[in-house]
């Protein structure tokens, strides 16, 4: 590669994990998960190991954190608040331990001496005390220069505002971490993602009142600028902490040579869901201040620690119940409730078992120690269990045969094609008559690529379905608006919005209704297939009365299993009456028909950005429709961009640097001459 690239990728990602620190730190908004951020941080470091020639003043090799916001007044800490470099395998461990013994020139076999510190997931912050007396609080900021939080940190009761013992020094800048206990985060949980963010915007309060009202906790750890210390080594230095009034953390241990330090790493990892407490790994520091002088610095982090983190996508756990949850289409999946914990910054209290079969496979129990995966987006779920920490009396699950939700008969299908029983158990019911199953299908109806009705969330679904609201799809456009003005929460105002969002919705795409049905295996795509097969709902009800299903297998990308789900959806006396029903108060558009030479023939689009009125669903087939062609990412093949609101930066610029055109969402449409 050459190096004026090589130096552009290296300021793009320096800009880009600035960009990060600046939401994190300062806005408490953390944009990208843990995993992702230390990755990126990873890539950085290495591209300034292999390339000599970059360096840049901005980058994290340089700093810890990111710049104090305005809100605050700053101070310079005496001594820098340093961060650390993560160890995440037992040969990173035996590396740290290597550097040591050659940095000090140690023989191989001599042991070194720790002060091991589980790593709790909260806020530094530094507080200075001169004779005795709390007098200014700092929290890390850049590492050189922090905020002055010293009102909102003296809401804290762990922190003593003045130490009366005789050997405290005479000036002293005690360290350690603001954190929330997981018990307190319990309330705060439909705030924050977690409970690092909640302490980190509590601390952050303009108003120390607001402060005060969380319960925020201090567990001191190390020490800044000093007069008059008197211990040689830190775990010395923790037993002072605690005469000197501060709280300490429990599972503070000294420990010497690495298979120790793993055996306690795998004890306390899975101890986690039990603690009250956030930690993200283990922090491993010389216990001789002296060595610890000796080492010094390197960067940003110290050479005589380093913290052992624990991996961001997996962790251990306890399964407290089994549950069975009954999806759309009936489908009776299991969930584990497991004990809350933290993966990656994000909590995790369910983990799918997917179902029966999966469940046998790996005899997975209630009460069973598990290791829970959470990867990218999709559903947390059990990888393991660890049958050594099984309980003696504990029982197999036994999977229901009925239906928790209505208690019909469950069966499992048979799959024509794989000529198997399918893994997943349904519940035999006519769909509306299970509660659950009912709930879920009006959640489809009037989900956004379907009816898309404003306001209409999933919670009112289900409130208004207990309140028999509505029971069937047509109950929506039926709605007793006085009866619900006088339900708590609904104003006048309200009841309007709702109305109006449901009287605009009257009229219908006709793609848009096939999907909206819900029918098992006919998602967007599939329902664009079959609503242009037909042309109009009239031509639908047609074909139904032939009974010429298998005709549908002409269509490209129907297959056997779409044609016999759709015959059974169709020969359903309840689906029937809801049609007929719905007829009766919709407008249901004809489809129609793609042009083949329409106006945007040969050419793609990129959308970026939220459109007024208009999902993206909706856009697409408006551009399919017109011969365009829609195009996932910005490249010399896109011949336009359209940009709605607050659009992805960096598409409009290198659509701009490609000079590609770009529309907003009118021009677009006046293109099309469908001005809105
Ligand atoms: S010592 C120079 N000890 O980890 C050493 N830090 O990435 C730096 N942390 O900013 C601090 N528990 O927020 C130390 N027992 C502990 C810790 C700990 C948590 C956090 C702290 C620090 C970060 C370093």
């Amino acid at each position: 590669m050459d190096k004026n690239l090589i130096k552009k990728k290296y300021k793009e990602k320096i800009k880009l994990i600035n960009h990060y620190n600046k939401k994190y730190f300062n806005e408490n908004k953390p944009l990208i998960n843990d995993s992702e951020y230390d990755q990126l941080k990873v890539e950085i470091y290495n591209l300034e190991k292999k390339y000599s020639f970059l360096r840049d003043k901005n980058s994290p090799s340089f700093n810890v954190g990111f710049k104090p916001s305005k809100i605050f007044k700053k101070f310079t800490h005496k001594v820098p608040m340093l961060s650390l470099s993560n160890a995440f395998s037992q040969e990173d461990l035996l590396n740290f331990e290597k550097r040591i013994k050659n940095y000090l020139d140690k023989k191989s076999d001599i042991e070194i001496e720790y002060s091991v510190e589980p790593k709790i997931d909260g806020i530094s912050a530094s507080l200075t005390y001169k004779n005795g007396k709390f007098l200014r609080g700092l929290s890390r900021g850049d590492g050189n220069e922090g905020e002055d939080i010293t009102q909102n940190l003296k809401t804290i009761k762990d922190i003593p505002d003045y130490i009366k013992e005789k050997d405290f020094p005479e000036e002293i800048d005690i360290r350690g971490e603001v954190f929330i206990q997981n018990s307190d985060f319990k309330k705060l949980r439909d705030k924050f993602a977690n409970p690092r963010n909640a302490a980190s915007g509590s601390l952050r309060q303009k108003n120390p009142i607001d402060t005060k009202k969380i319960p925020l906790k201090f567990i001191a750890y190390t020490y800044g600028y000093q007069k008059g210390l008197n211990e040689n080594r830190q775990t010395d230095f923790i037993k002072k902490l605690i005469d000197w009034g501060f709280r300490v953390n429990p599972f503070n241990r000294q420990i010497s040579g690495i298979k120790n330090l793993i055996k306690n790493y795998i004890d306390l990892e899975s101890k986690r869901s039990d603690l009250d407490f956030d930690i993200d790994g283990i922090v491993y520091k010389v216990n001789d201040f002296d060595l610890q002088k000796r080492l010094g610095n390197v960067a940003s982090a110290p050479r005589w620690a380093i913290a052992h983190k624990f991996s961001s996508n997996k962790a251990i756990s306890k399964i407290i119940s089994i549950d069975i949850q009954v999806g759309r289409t009936g489908a009776l999946t299991p969930v584990a409730k497991i004990k809350p914990i933290n993966i990656g910054g994000v909590i995790v209290s369910n983990a799918t078992l997917h179902n029966e079969d999966e469940i046998i496979r790996k005899d997975v129990r209630v009460s069973d120690t598990v290791t829970v995966e959470r990867a990218g987006d999709v559903i947390p779920h059990i990888l393991s269990v660890e049958l050594k920490k099984r309980p003696k009396d504990s029982v197999k699950f036994s999977f229901p045969i009925r239906c928790p939700s209505c208690g019909s008969k469950t069966i499992k299908d048979f799959n024509l094609i794989t000529k198997k029983k399918d893994a997943v158990r349904r519940c035999s019911s006519e769909g509306y008559y299970c509660e659950k199953v009912a709930i879920e299908k009006l959640k489809h109806f009037v989900s956004k690529d379907a009816f898309n009705i404003d306001g209409f969330g999933k919670k009112i679904v289900e409130s208004f379905w207990k309140l028999n609201l509505i029971k069937f799809p047509q109950d929506i456009f039926r709605l007793d608006y006085g009866k619900i003005g006088k339900l708590d929460g609904w104003g006048r105002l309200s009841v309007e919005n709702l109305k109006y969002s449901i009287n605009t919705k009257k009229k219908i795409s006709f793609e848009r209704f096939i999907y909206a049905l819900g029918i098992r295996h006919i998602g967007l795509e599939n329902a664009k297939l079959l609503s242009k097969y037909f042309g109009s709902f009239s031509k639908l009800k047609n074909f139904v009365e032939k009974d010429n299903y298998d005709d549908l297998l002409n269509i490209d990308g129907i297959g056997e299993t779409q044609v016999n789900s759709f015959r059974l959806f169709f020969t359903n006396d309840m689906n029937l009456k809801v049609l007929g029903e719905l007829e009766k108060i919709l407008i249901i558009n004809n489809s129609f028909s793609v042009k083949k030479n329409g106006l945007l023939k040969d050419k793609t689009f990129l959308v970026t950005g939220k459109l007024q009125g208009m999902s993206r669903a909706e856009i697409k087939s408006l551009i399919e429709l017109n011969s365009g062609t829609t195009v996932s990412g910005v490249s010399k093949k896109l011949n336009c961009l359209i940009v709605g609101e607050k659009p992805t930066k960096k598409k409009v610029e290198s659509a701009k640097k490609l000079k590609i055109e770009i529309l907003n969402q009118n021009q677009f449409l006046n293109m099309l001459n469908k001005s809105r």
